[in-house]
């Protein structure tokens, strides 16, 4: 089969009607990527992996190197899904220049269809200069962790009526620039609404209700590998008591020698 393609995302979309949500997830490496990818529209690398991948405090510290390695590992291990690739803090704020510096690096790198940014009306002309010289985008606006030092924290956004419009605004603007869909972070649902109804490219939402074109998680978050996630988090699995469980297992047997046995020897064939 052939790979999802940006026209395809975006025409899920027609006259303000999604018929069939798009489905995206989160993957860092091959094998994740080989696993997710037959039920994927999308896959993203995020710099979520800063925190997930390498113990980082939050994304501001993600490399294009990371961003680089990452991408072209999950593009090797899928076939199917469009994968995009976030455009890490400091790599595109500059100027539509710097970003598209950045952002070809990130496609010739990694072999992706499409990178992501954050950010709304500021970044707009970047999202116009990038789409015109042929670099699809996906925007986020709502919460957007690369400016946790601005916002404080990773709460909810659009509490106030000026911030729900303002995210709405971001939303139009990016839309208007080009962006072929629109990642919606934690916000209230009915700003998940608002923008979805604004814009007639597909919302896709995290922790930003049902109202949206399509929905994301953090794949290690929805397969249970972390103690504590955020309250929009459902979690379609419990790996972190099962790798618990089959590590401790291993250490038993290597303890008392019943692992390896003879199936897991090499011996001269009698
Ligand atoms: O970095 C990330 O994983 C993301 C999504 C969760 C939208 O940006
Ligand atoms: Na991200």
């Amino acid at each position: 089969g052939k790979r999802m393609t940006v026209p395809a995302i975006r025409g899920r979309k027609q006259d303000g009607v999604t018929a069939q949500p798009v489905v995206m997830l989160t993957a860092y490496t091959m094998r994740m990527a080989q696993l997710l990818d037959p039920h994927c529209e999308m896959l993203l690398v995020g710099d979520s992996l800063g925190q997930v991948i390498y113990g980082l405090p939050s994304t501001v510290p993600v490399t294009m190197d990371m961003m680089c390695a990452h991408g072209a590992a999950v593009v090797r291990g899928s076939w199917h899904a469009l994968v995009a690739v976030d455009m890490p803090f400091g790599s595109y704020e500059g100027s539509p220049e710097q970003a598209f510096a950045s952002a070809s690096r990130i496609l010739k790198e990694s072999g992706c269809a499409a990178v992501k940014l954050e950010g709304g009306e500021a970044m707009a002309p970047t999202v116009d200069f990038l789409t015109k010289r042929g670099i699809p985008v996906i925007g986020h606006v709502g919460l957007t962790p690369q400016a946790v030092n601005v916002l404080g924290g990773y709460g909810a956004r659009g509490k106030s009526e000026a911030e729900a419009a303002k995210i709405v605004g971001d939303a139009r603007a990016v839309a208007d620039a080009g962006a072929f869909c629109l990642v919606v972070e934690g916000v209230m649902e009915a700003i998940a609404d608002a923008v979805t109804a604004a814009i007639p490219v597909p919302t896709i939402g995290i922790g930003a209700s049902s109202r949206c074109d399509g929905q994301v998680l953090v794949t290690e978050d929805m397969l249970g590998l972390f103690e504590r996630t955020p309250r929009f988090v459902k979690r379609y699995a419990d790996l972190a008591n099962e790798i618990g469980a089959a590590a401790a297992a291993y250490r038993e047997q290597v303890l008392d020698r019943s692992f390896p046995t003879p199936d897991q020897t090499y011996r001269p064939k009698s």
